[in-house]
């Protein structure tokens, strides 16, 4: 599978194991992680990362852990032990919870082992704005506090954040080169924008900083999926090579 492929996230939004295993029959070879949610994960559990695994794909977990670092640290390695390719937290659970976790899969799979998963934060949910953050006692800027977390998680020492493609350059400032960056909210110029409010395509994502895209709707949406992905997959190698 080429570069391109293995960053396509496609976002496997879907509520049962039939309809997961129809996507990764009609995207097989089309795209290299499958992200996978708590929806679906909570209906059908490892049953579905296995299934993607064995299409020949790899998974992003994406359950956004956020407890006490003894839990956030011990649901870390049942994720390693599902051998998912990348598995995420919330850096708002704190330094303490993401240093552990960081460690105890140093424990069982050091960073040179290629098995060992990528280590993700979320920072702030895009859905979430100024207001809802004076909601919950936070007063500075989502701008201010996206970065901060970034590097708070990449201090803690790990691999990357999830975040808007807008919000690339910021992280990219705080945090530097050697972080990952995964982007949702990416829309090719042929898809609709759907809910999605702060769009960019995927070659200008890329161009931005981005590392993987997390794509759903339009691939799922397209009248051909697999075509959908194909012409995102051209255009994100576009981006690489250019
Ligand atoms: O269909 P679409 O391409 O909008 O799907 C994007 C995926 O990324 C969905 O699974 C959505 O929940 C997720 N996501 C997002 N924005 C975030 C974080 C996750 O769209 N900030």
């Amino acid at each position: 599978m080429n570069d391109a492929k293995q960053r396509l996230i496609f976002a496997l939004d879907v509520e049962t194991l039939e309809a997961a295993r129809s996507w990764v029959d009609r995207l097989q070879g089309q795209v290299g992680v499958f992200k996978i949610g708590k929806q679906l994960f909570t209906r059908c559990g490892p049953d579905v990362v296995k299934l993607v695994q064995a299409g020949g794909a790899d998974v992003f977990l994406d359950l956004k852990y956020h407890d006490i670092p003894n839990t956030v640290a011990m649901a870390g390695l049942e994720a390693l032990r599902l051998g998912v390719r990348m598995f995420n937290v919330h850096a708002l659970g704190g330094f303490e919870m993401m240093a552990r976790l960081v460690a105890e899969v140093d424990k069982v799979c050091p960073r040179d082992n290629p098995q060992r998963p990528i280590l993700l934060a979320v920072t702030i949910l895009t859905s979430s704005n100024q207001e809802t953050l004076r909601g919950v006692g936070i007063d500075r800027p989502v701008e201010v506090m996206v970065p901060k977390l970034a590097k708070l998680a990449k201090d803690a020492g790990m691999d990357g954040v999830v975040a808007s493609p807008k919000e690339v350059s910021l992280i990219r400032a705080a945090c530097g080169d050697d972080f990952l960056i995964v982007t949702p909210g990416v829309r090719p110029a042929f898809a609709s924008q759907d809910d999605q409010k702060r769009v960019m395509t995927p070659g200008d994502a890329l161009r931005a900083g981005a590392d993987y895209l997390v794509i759903g709707r339009p691939i799922s949406a397209a009248a051909d999926p697999a075509a959908a992905a194909a012409l995102i997959i051209q255009e994100m190698q576009a981006a690489l090579s250019g």
